[in-house]
C-alpha cells in the first residue's frame, strides 16, 4: 500500500497515520513507513548539478558523508551541467528505490516530471540551495539568505570602491567610478535574489552619480552568466572592454554573483593589461565580488586580485539538508526558519536559510581558516585537497 509520507501526522491525524503505517514495512524503496525502518535499509538520491565547480563537489561530499554518519545508504550524482542528465538520474534513483531526494537543480523548473514520480511514491524531496520551481511536488528548501548575499555582494562592491565603509555607510566618496554588472543563471532562482539584493544596495550610487554603467548594460537579463559559467564571463567582460573601454577609461569596480564568473572577468582584465593590485598603474585590478568562497578565488583575495567573496558554509547546509531528510523519514516536519519568502510559482516552500559572511582579505584566518574550512596552507596553495 503506498503512503504519502510527506504528509506525516500534522495532515493525516495521528490515530490514521498510525493505522495507515501500521500497513507499511515493506522495507527500502517502498516508501511505507520508513520511522520504524532502520537506516542503513533507506536509501537517499542526493543529485548535484556539477563537478566542475569546487563548491558542489563540497556539497555532495559533506551530505553523503553526513547521511552515511546517520546509518543511511547514499546515491551521490553530478550531472554534468547538462538538465537531461540530471532528469536521468533522478528517474533512475527513483526506480532503484530512493526513500527521499536531496536535489541542486541545474534549471529550477526542468525537473517536473521526475517530481511527479517521486510524489506518486510518496518521497520527499528536499531542493538543495536551488529553488524548484513550478511544481507542488518540492517539500522544503534549505539554502541560505539568498536576497541577503546580494546585499552583502553590493556593500562589498561598495567598500572595494571606497564609497561606504563595510557596515555600508557612506565615507563621502563620491567617484565617479566606472563599474560593470555580471548576474548568474535566469534558470536558478537564486540569480534573480542575488541581483535584486545588489542592487538594492548600489542603485542610489547610480541614482546619484556615484557610480556609473559605462556600458549601460543594467538589466539582469542583460548582465546574465548562462550557467554561471567561467568562460562566459570571461567572453562578455572581454566584449565590454572593446565595446565601452576602448577611449582610455578603465573598470573600477565590477559586481560578480560567483567566484567562478569572478575568475573569467578577472581573466579577461588581466589579459586586458590590468594588474595585480590597487596599487598597480595605471590599470589597478578593479574591485570585484564573489561568492562561495572557493579557494581559487580565496587564494586570488588573499593575493590582492580579487577583493572579496560571501562565504556559505556548505557544511551547514549539508546538516540543514540532512536534518530535513532525517525528519521526513521519521515521518516528522523538518523545522522551518521562513515561511514566506520562497514562492515557487505553485506555493510558497517551507525554508531553513542559514546566515553569510563577507570575506575579504583581512577575514581570511578569521573566518575561512579558524572555522577550519580551509588550512592555511589551501589558501597559500590555492587549491583545497
Ligand atoms: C547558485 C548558488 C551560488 C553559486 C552558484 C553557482 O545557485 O547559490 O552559491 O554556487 O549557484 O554555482
Amino acid at each position: 500500500m503506498a503512503v504519502n509520507k510527506k504528509l506525516g501526522l500534522t495532515a493525516l491525524g495521528a490515530s490514521l497515520a498510525l493505522t495507515l503505517a501500521a500497513c507499511g514495512g515493506e522495507g527500502a524503496g517502498s516508501n511505507t513507513n520508513t520511522a520504524d525502518a532502520d537506516p542503513s535499509d533507506l536509501s537517499i538520491g542526493v543529485s548535484m548539478p556539477t563537478e566542475t565547480s569546487e563548491r558542489w563537489i563540497a556539497d555532495g561530499e559533506n551530505v553523503e558523508s553526513q547521511l552515511e554518519e546517520a546509518g543511511y545508504t547514499v546515491d551521490l550524482q553530478f550531472a554534468g551541467d547538462d538538465i537531461p542528465t540530471q532528469a536521468q538520474q533522478i528517474d533512475q534513483m527513483i526506480v532503484e528505490g530512493a526513500d527521499a531526494l536531496i536535489v541542486a537543480a541545474i534549471d529550477g523548473t526542468a525537473l517536473s516530471s521526475q517530481l511527479q514520480a517521486a510524489a506518486d511514491q510518496g518521497i520527499p524531496v528536499i531542493s538543495y540551495d536551488r529553488l524548484i520551481r513550478e511544481t507542488e511536488n518540492v517539500d522544503f528548501y534549505v539554502s541560505f539568505d539568498n536576497f541577503r548575499v546580494g546585499e552583502a555582494q553590493g556593500t562589498a562592491l561598495l567598500t572595494g570602491l571606497g564609497v561606504t565603509d563595510e557596515e555600508g555607510n557612506p565615507t563621502g566618496v563620491t567617484g565617479p567610478f566606472n563599474i560593470e554588472l555580471f548576474a548568474g543563471s535566469l534558470d536558478d532562482n537564486n540569480a534573480g535574489f542575488f541581483f535584486d539584493g545588489a542592487m538594492s544596495v548600489i542603485q542610489p550610487y547610480i541614482d546619484n552619480g556615484t557610480l556609473v554603467v559605462k556600458s549601460g548594460q543594467t538589466s539582469i537579463e542583460q548582465a546574465a552568466t548562462l550557467r554561471w559559467s567561467q568562460e562566459t564571463a570571461q567572453r562578455r567582460m572581454e566584449d565590454l572592454l572593446t565595446s565601452s573601454y576602448n577611449d582610455g577609461s578603465v573598470v573600477n569596480g565590477v559586481l560578480s554573483p560567483y567566484d567562478g564568473i569572478s575568475r573569467g572577468i578577472i581573466t579577461a582584465l588581466q589579459n586586458a593589461g590590468y594588474g595585480p593590485t590597487q596599487d598597480a598603474q595605471p590599470r589597478p585590478m578593479p574591485a570585484i565580488t564573489g561568492q562561495d568562497a572557493e579557494i581559487a578565488s580565496v587564494k586570488l583575495i588573499a593575493d590582492g586580485v580579487q577583493d572579496s567573496t560571501i562565504f556559505k558554509d556548505t557544511r551547514l547546509l549539508a546538516e540543514q539538508a540532512v536534518a530535513a531528510a532525517t525528519a521526513y523519514l521519521e515521518e516528522e516536519e523538518p523545522e522551518a526558519n521562513d515561511t514566506e519568502t520562497y514562492d515557487n510559482g505553485v506555493k510558497v516552500v517551507p525554508a531553513y536559510l542559514l546566515p553569510v559572511e563577507t570575506v575579504y582579505q583581512d577575514d581570511i584566518e578569521s573566518v575561512l581558516i579558524e572555522s577550519e574550512y580551509y588550512t592555511a596552507e589551501e589558501v597559500a596553495a590555492g587549491q583545497s585537497d
